[in-house]
């Protein structure tokens, strides 16, 4: 595999390491996790005062598929978001610690985030129409990428952007290739985005509602190919999505969040079993067509939850 990233032998031998599964007989220390986040919080201050949009998030991750679901406005894009330092005022984020392979995103400066953001982490966003270069044709976007990520000739990166549209399933890459990004309808938008965040194969990918706007066939061979990503590469993959059948199944672990708090953190295989009263009645909100309710439960909430722990 060729990449213009400079790992450092620490990582390297991680990667080495989590694809033996970790805790060979030469490990000095257990691996270090991919990212750590203690203790997020994001305010905005506006007009009419500050919305708390995440108040108190903890996570630690790995290689590995963690899914974020929660209601609209939970603070899972903010999360997203804080990450890659992409919060602009009047958005203030604070953070006990945010440690991504070592680096200290909360003092790195603006040259090192640069060098991570699109390179080490990617981010597919939720509308991906604002992330591509409305001026710019969609397959000189995606060849552009492969000539900043990989270093190749203008020839094998037009070859390899239209290769990168047919593993998206895309069926007229030619034509997608020459197409302007208005002239993109919302799910090859969101698949062009998909592929031109897996170019530089990153080590943590932050993926936005990435599917929502595809056929259920096409989002099941998109989410095949981050899960190849995730298994050949050891590529750490966010998954932010409402699915909670499909997080259930496609994830290793589920974050619950609920107004920019953690609710619970489960276990993918075991979310239909969660005990927490947030996760059972978001569950209990999903129609089922083998189980007709007669009405949909409206999901209760409890004032306590806000509180600080
Ligand atoms: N730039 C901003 N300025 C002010 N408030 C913001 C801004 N961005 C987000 N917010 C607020 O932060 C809160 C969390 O927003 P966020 O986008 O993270 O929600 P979400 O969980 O991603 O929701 P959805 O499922 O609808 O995408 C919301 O109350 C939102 O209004
Ligand atoms: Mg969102």
């Amino acid at each position: 595999m060729t990449t213009d990233r400079q790992e450092t032998p620490a990582a390297l031998a991680e990667h080495t390491q989590e694809d033996k599964g970790a805790g060979t007989a030469t490990d000095a220390q257990a691996p270090r996790p991919l990212l750590e986040i203690e203790d997020l919080r994001v305010d905005f201050h506006g007009r009419r005062g500050i919305t708390h949009a995440v108040r108190g998030l903890s996570l630690s991750m790995g290689r590995e598929k963690i899914g974020i679901v929660g209601e609209s406005g939970s603070g899972k894009s903010v999360t997203g978001r804080s990450i890659l330092r992409l919060i602009r005022p009047p958005g203030v984020v604070r953070a006990r610690r945010m440690v991504f392979d070592g680096i200290d995103l909360l003092s790195a400066d603006e040259r090192t985030m640069r060098a991570i953001r699109g390179d080490r982490i990617a981010m597919i966003m939720q509308d991906p129409k604002f992330s591509l270069n409305p001026v710019m044709r969609v397959g000189d976007q995606i060849a552009e990428a492969f000539r900043v990520h990989r270093r190749v000739s203008r020839r094998e990166a037009k070859e390899r952007a239209l290769e990168m549209l047919k593993a998206v399933r895309i069926r007229d890459p030619e034509r997608v290739y020459h197409a302007w990004p208005h002239e993109l309808s919302g799910g090859m938008g969101q698949r062009v985005m998909i592929a031109m965040m897996l170019i530089p194969e990153p080590d943590l990918l932050i993926a936005d509602e990435p599917t929502s706007a595809l056929d259920v066939t096409v989002a099941m061979q998109v989410l095949a190919i981050m899960d190849d990503l995730v298994s050949s590469r050891g590529m750490g993959l966010m998954f932010i999505s409402h699915d909670l059948d499909l997080v259930a199944s496609f994830c290793d672990r589920v974050i619950i969040m609920y107004a920019g708090r953690v609710m619970e953190v489960i276990e993918a295989k075991r979310l239909h079993e969660a005990q927490h009263p947030y996760t059972r009645g978001l569950l209990a909100s999903l129609p089922r067509i083998d189980e007709p309710r007669e009405w949909l439960q409206t999901l209760k909430r409890d004032p306590a939850w806000l509180e600080e722990a």
